[in-house]
């Protein structure tokens, strides 16, 4: 599949060359979530909340958080082993890490976790896109293996959200889950299964407060004045935020489609970012899809961020869900605001392990 078609941003630029020959393939998928499993009745033990609730309003049951003392790269490492294994190799020359919990501000964690894995002198970054990481870390991956910069990227989207999120705020501590998601894209063809394309990307920062961390950076570093503990933690508006996720998911979701010129039932496999089963449901509804072509592990795993979209399809994978051959569609929204989505058809991968059990019993 080609990638981004060029647009006419300045009509005095010359005429873009045609898309190159070289895509980003799907070859290798792995998820992993730590053994913790937090339920709906646990939370509602200590936070002024229900199952009821939680379950009506987001479609949850359960999440995954990480030990003390266990980091976003830790998780990374795990599905990035995994990833590695199910691609058939020991080889990647750069390794992207998408996430919003990295292990400190300064340096990335991308570096760290290929090195753990083996993966020494790899090019190495973060991609800072909040729920939207994955899905800019596949177009990056898809545009460093076009140029000839990499023949083969692990791409790791991994969140440890309960590092973030106020124990004590209940409107967003039943919402988010620790997790990760990874994926190995080789250079390959524009035509072949498992090619990566047709992506779009937006951002609109004038969303900026609907979705922030307010303290740890240089605005405020460098503006005088107190830091209170809730500055150190997540914030969201939760409404507007489900507004905007519904209305720029399918949005973005459309634009995809058009680019390769496919209607919405062309699509066996939606794969949205899993914000919240109430967003997914209206985006898919939007789009004039039926709910089974939906996938959705929100239930198992809460939102788990830039690792939710890899998380849905090791998910899905493991279990047989998508065939080969099948098209499928991914989309993502995420603070800044961000969103993103773009196509593939799904490869001949090799048996994905199951990253946990849907029952709630942690993964061995
Ligand atoms: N348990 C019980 N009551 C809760 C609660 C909880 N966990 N969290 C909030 N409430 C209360 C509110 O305080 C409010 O009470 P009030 O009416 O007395 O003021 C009431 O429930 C309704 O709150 P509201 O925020 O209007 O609920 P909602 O239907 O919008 O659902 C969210 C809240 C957070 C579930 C919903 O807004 C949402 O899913 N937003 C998108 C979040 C998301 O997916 N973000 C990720 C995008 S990347």
């Amino acid at each position: 599949m080609p990638s981004m078609p060029a647009r006419p941003l300045n009509p005095y630029d010359p005429p873009p060359p045609a898309p190159q020959e070289r895509s980003a393939v799907l070859c290798g998928l792995a998820g992993w979530v730590p053994p913790h499993v937090v339920t709906n009745e646990e939370l509602s033990r200590r936070l002024d909340t229900s199952d009821d609730w939680i379950r009506t309003r987001t479609g949850i049951s359960r999440r995954h958080f990480a030990e003390p003392g266990q980091a976003t790269s830790d998780l990374a490492v795990e599905a990035g082993r995994r990833a590695l294994l199910s691609a058939g190799t020991e080889a990647a020359d750069a390794v992207i890490v998408a996430t919003t919990t990295p292990d400190r501000s300064c340096p990335a964690t991308a570096p760290l976790v290929a090195t753990r894995l083996g993966l020494t002198e790899a090019a190495a970054f973060d991609i800072s896109a909040v729920c939207t990481g994955f899905v800019y870390g596949l177009a990056s991956a898809a545009g460093l293996i076009a140029a000839g910069v990499a023949e083969r990227v692990l791409l790791i989207g991994a969140d440890t959200y309960s590092t973030i999120v106020d124990p004590q705020d209940r409107a967003n501590a039943i919402i988010f889950g620790d997790g990760a998601g990874a994926v190995v894209l080789r250079a390959g063809r524009p035509d072949e299964p498992g090619a990566v394309g047709h992506f779009d990307l937006g951002s609109d920062g004038t969303g900026e407060e609907l979705i922030m961390v307010a303290a740890g950076g240089s605005r405020q570093r460098s503006t005088p004045g107190d830091v209170g503990p809730q500055d150190h933690h997540f914030s969201m508006q939760g409404k507007e935020v489900y507004r905007h996720a519904v209305t720029r998911m399918a949005a973005s979701a459309r634009t995809a489609l058009a680019l390769a010129d496919y209607k919405a039932d062309d699509i066996d496999h939606f794969v949205p970012h899993q914000a919240n089963l109430r967003i997914l449901r209206s985006v898919a509804e939007d789009l004039g899809l039926p709910p089974e072509r939906c996938v959705s592990n929100v239930e198992s795993v809460g939102n788990t961020g830039a690792a939710s979209i890899p998380l849905a399809l090791a998910d899905a994978a493991s279990h047989q869900t998508i065939q080969q051959g099948e098209r499928v569609l991914l989309t993502a929204f995420g603070g800044g605001l961000t969103w993103g989505s773009c196509l593939l058809s799904w490869p001949a991968l090799s048996q994905i392990s199951r990253p946990y059990d849907r029952g709630g019993v942690p993964a061995s």
